[in-house]
């Protein structure tokens, strides 16, 4: 693989623009494939095999466009599906995300920590092996709840509105009366909404010490496995940046000006069609 080829970021939506700005701050150079399975978001209430399936067909495709390595911008994608993409991608550097607990378990003074996922994520083997590694080792309770429609209302660029506060308040007051003070968000969409997050946890009454994201750390492991691999791309003009989604072209082009300040070519595709005609 060569360093100039591309890193491939997926996620099932936008959510994952909140990895790929990290990505961007701490490695200007490289080339970047966004992919936005929009077409099929959520991921959060789907079967565990139809996000394999989905995960190793986006995969093929970036492969298909020079990918060096891969990111899967995506809580719920990286629970069910990273082993089955490391199986089929030996060689290559796959990098997840994964809810933030340990970082959580050591701000908390309560003891007591929050985290925002979807049902998927919290259901899965992955997250709550990791839940009971860390609440082992701290001592620390974990307090889940599952943000049932809160990614669709990112994807729907809802980031403020109305019915989002109310949604965002009716998941965080439980989790504040329960004397959380850390919150970790389990999910790349919710980033996008985290003053509102703030403001359910002040309505609640009590700010919280920490809200934890974990996009910085995930762009600095991609750092460190592109450099064990001799193929991190250092010099040149800042990358260049594509988009691709199964969903709405418009959908994912207002969301990087919105959300990141840029303006990419974005393409609208079918990742069947894509893969049946080897393009
Ligand atoms: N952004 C995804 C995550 O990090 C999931 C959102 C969804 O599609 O349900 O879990």
């Amino acid at each position: 693989m060569a360093a100039d080829s591309p890193v491939g970021v997926f996620d099932s939506g936008i959510g994952g623009l909140s990895v790929l700005r990290h990505i961007r701050r701490q490695l200007p150079h490289e080339h970047l494939l966004y992919f936005a399975d929009s077409g099929f978001a959520p991921y959060g209430d789907k079967p565990e095999q139809a996000i394999v399936a989905r995960a190793l067909a986006i995969s093929e495709f970036l492969l298909q466009r020079g990918a060096k390595a891969l990111v899967i911008a995506c809580n719920t994608a990286t629970a069910a599906a990273i082993g089955a993409l490391r199986a089929a991608y030996p060689a290559m550097p796959v990098i997840g995300v994964e809810p933030g607990l340990k970082p959580a378990a050591a701000l908390t003074q309560s003891r007591t920590v929050g985290v925002l996922a979807t049902d998927s994520t919290l259901a899965s083997a992955k997250f709550n092996l990791l839940r009971e590694q860390i609440a082992a080792a701290t001592g620390v309770r974990f307090v889940t709840r599952a943000c049932v429609g809160l990614a669709d209302q990112v994807e729907k660029g809802e980031l403020q509105s109305a019915a989002s506060a109310l949604l965002v308040h009716r998941y965080v007051e439980p989790l504040i009366a329960q004397g959380v003070d850390v919150l970790v968000l389990g999910c790349t969409h919710y980033p996008f909404v985290q003053p509102l997050i703030e403001q359910a946890a002040m309505r609640a009454g009590k700010p919280p010490l920490a809200i934890i994201d974990t996009g910085d750390a995930v762009a600095r492991q991609l750092l460190r496995l592109l450099d064990q691999h001799g193929i991190r791309h250092q010099a040149g003009d800042g990358g260049a940046l594509q988009g691709f989604t199964t969903g709405s072209r418009t959908t994912l082009a207002r969301a990087f000006i919105t959300l990141l300040k840029i303006d990419p070519a974005v393409t609208c595709i079918s990742v069947e069609a894509e893969l049946a005609s080897g393009k």
